[in-house]
C-alpha cells in the first residue's frame, strides 16, 4: 500500500508537471502567434504591413491608362518604324531566287540570253510557265525546283519573276 501511495505521488507530480508544461506552450505559442499572426494587436498590424511591404513585386507593370508617379522613370515611346513592304518585285525574286541557276545554266536551266531555248517554253503560255516555277517541273533539260527552292516566296512573287524573265529574253 506504502509503495502504490508513492507511485500514485510521483504519478500525480509528473502528470502535473506535463500539464504545466503543455500549458506553457500553449500560453507561450499563443503569444507569438499573436505577434505575428494576430490581426487585432497594433503591433501585429505593423507586422502585417511590413510583411505585404516584403512581398511586393520587384517591378511593376502600368497598365495603359494608369498614372505613373512623377519619381519613376517615364520612358520615352519609341518611334514606330513605317511597316516595310515585303512584296518583292520581279527583278528582285529573280536576283535573289533563280539567277542562280537561270544566269549561267546550271542543271540545265534555260539561261534569259538563250533565246532559242525559251521560244517552245514560251509558246507553252504564261500561265503554265507561271505553274511550272510555282510548283516545279521535270522537264527534259532538267528539274526546275518548286519556287525555286523559295518556299518562302508568294505565288505572286514568282509569277512575277517569270515574268521578269519573260521580258528579258532577247
Ligand atoms: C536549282 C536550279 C533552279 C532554280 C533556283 C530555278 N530554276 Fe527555273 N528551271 C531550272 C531548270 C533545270 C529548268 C529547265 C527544266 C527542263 O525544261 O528540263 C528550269 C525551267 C524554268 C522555267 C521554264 C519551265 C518550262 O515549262 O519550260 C521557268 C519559267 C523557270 N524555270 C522559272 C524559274 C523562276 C521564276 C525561278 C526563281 C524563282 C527559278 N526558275 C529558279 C532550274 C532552276
Amino acid at each position: 500500500m506504502d509503495r502504490d501511495q508513492k507511485f500514485y505521488d510521483i504519478y500525480s507530480v509528473v502528470i502535473g508537471g506535463l500539464a504545466l508544461f503543455a500549458l506553457a506552450i500553449f500560453v507561450l505559442s499563443k503569444k507569438m502567434s499573436d505577434m505575428t499572426q494576430g490581426i487585432y494587436t497594433s503591433s501585429a498590424v505593423e507586422y502585417q504591413q511590413a510583411v505585404s511591404e516584403r512581398l511586393q513585386p520587384f517591378g511593376q507593370v502600368y497598365m495603359p491608362g494608369e498614372s505613373i508617379p512623377a519619381d519613376e522613370p517615364q520612358v520615352a515611346e519609341a518611334a514606330q518604324a513605317d511597316p516595310v513592304a515585303t512584296t518583292l518585285s520581279g527583278p528582285q525574286v529573280y536576283n535573289a531566287a533563280c539567277i542562280a541557276c537561270h544566269g549561267s545554266g546550271i542543271g540545265g536551266a534555260p539561261t534569259l540570253a538563250d533565246a532559242a531555248n525559251w521560244a517552245p517554253r514560251a509558246a507553252q503560255g504564261t500561265d503554265t510557265l507561271h505553274d511550272h516555277a510555282v510548283n516545279g517541273y521535270q522537264g527534259n533539260a532538267g528539274y526546275m525546283p518548286p519556287k525555286g527552292g523559295r518556299l518562302d516566296l508568294s505565288d505572286q512573287e514568282i509569277h512575277d519573276a517569270v515574268d521578269y524573265m519573260l521580258s528579258q529574253i532577247p
